[in-house]
């Protein structure tokens, strides 16, 4: 088997004195490792007070989340040798959890916004029948629609990695998000479909800046920005007047009237409330930040406009 030498630069936290601090580690292992064998091979042989979780090694229980090269996934299904660069590799906690020591963060924010939003199936009597002689049929092309979503083995890559949460802290977070989906779409669910969207709208869908880091740190596949793009569209069509018709109305209003999405004011109607304020206020003090005169904050017409109006109008006659 052949032999590798690199660095295993890992972040670290002592809890004892509240302090997180990188460590290097100098290797010489077989090029077969994953990152979580490269972590037990330093535990085993270099220092025994390193701290990580893990437990079926096969991508199943999902305990071994981390950052690896600023990339979150599992630490027992990524190759290492796949992520040396220039002869190092780095490994630090998930972001948006609280460490409590090395490479071990505190779940219990993630698991209680899960609680939340009602993270089970309450048996729809029309669908499910009350004795266990008979079946509770779900049809394939009705699993179809949320099987990929029950594959979450709630391993927290997503949320480490999330944008949102680094914006705002009470954010619910992508797989709780999915969660919400997935059981909208369960035939067999016998929760409102409002309630469930309205368990998800506070600091959740509207908060999502749709960055698709969730997707890409999902081990299993999940894509939580779709679905919540898709819990988005099931909130416009069961509310007359709610945050997505609000939005959606000024969205097309402005790109029709100016042929740009209105970025600065977008969020504050959306919201409508003392919350669209807030919007508003931190939007002035970015688009501030970045040296733009307050003329310039709201998008403007642009030459040639009446043409794509013109074009927009044929649309709509057409549909
Ligand atoms: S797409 Fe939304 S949920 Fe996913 S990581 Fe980005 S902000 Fe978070
Ligand atoms: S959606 Fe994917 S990344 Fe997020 S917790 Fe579930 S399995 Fe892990
Ligand atoms: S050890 Fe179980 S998912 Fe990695």
């Amino acid at each position: 088997m052949k032999k590798i030498k690199y660095t295993a630069k890992i972040k670290r936290y002592n809890p004892d004195e509240d302090r997180s601090y990188w460590q290097d580690f100098e290797v010489e292992v077989e090029d077969s490792l994953t990152v979580l064998e490269l972590l037990m091979y330093i535990k085993d042989k270099i220092d025994p007070t390193l701290t990580f979780r893990a437990f079926c090694r096969s991508a199943i229980c999902g305990s071994c989340a981390m950052i690896i090269n600023n990339r979150a996934g599992l630490a027992c299904k990524i190759q290492a040798k796949d992520k040396i660069k220039n002869g190092v590799i780095k490994i630090e906690p998930l972001k948006t959890l609280k460490p409590i020591r090395d490479l071990v963060v505190d779940q219990e924010p993630a698991f209680d916004k899960l609680k939340k939003i009602k993270p089970y199936l309450e048996p729809d009597p029309k669908v499910v029948p009350d004795n266990l002689k008979s079946e509770s049929l779900v049809l394939p092309e009705e699993f179809a629609r949320y099987d990929k979503q029950t594959d979450c083995i709630l391993c927290m890559a997503c949320y480490g990695q999330c944008n949102a949460l680094k914006g705002d802290d009470e954010y619910l977070g992508p797989f709780q998000l999915t969660k919400v989906f997935r059981f909208i779409m369960d035939t067999r669910d016998g929760v409102d479909v409002e309630e469930r969207i309205k368990l998800a709208e506070d600091h959740g869908i509207w908060e999502c800046v749709q960055c698709q880091m969730c997707f890409a740190a999902c081990p299993k596949g999940i894509s939580s920005c779709d679905d919540i793009l898709e819990l988005r569209r099931i909130a416009k069509d069961t509310g007359e007047e709610n945050i997505a018709t609000r939005r959606a109305k000024f969205w097309f209003a402005t790109v029709f009237e100016t042929g740009q999405i209105d970025k600065f004011n977008l969020p504050a109607v959306a919201f409508g409330d003392e919350k669209g304020e807030k919007a508003r206020e931190n939007m002035e003090k970015e688009f501030r930040k970045r040296g733009l005169p307050e003329d310039e904050f709201g998008p403007k017409p642009f030459d040639g406009i009446d043409k794509f109006k013109n074009f927009i109008k044929k649309i709509e006659k057409e549909l």
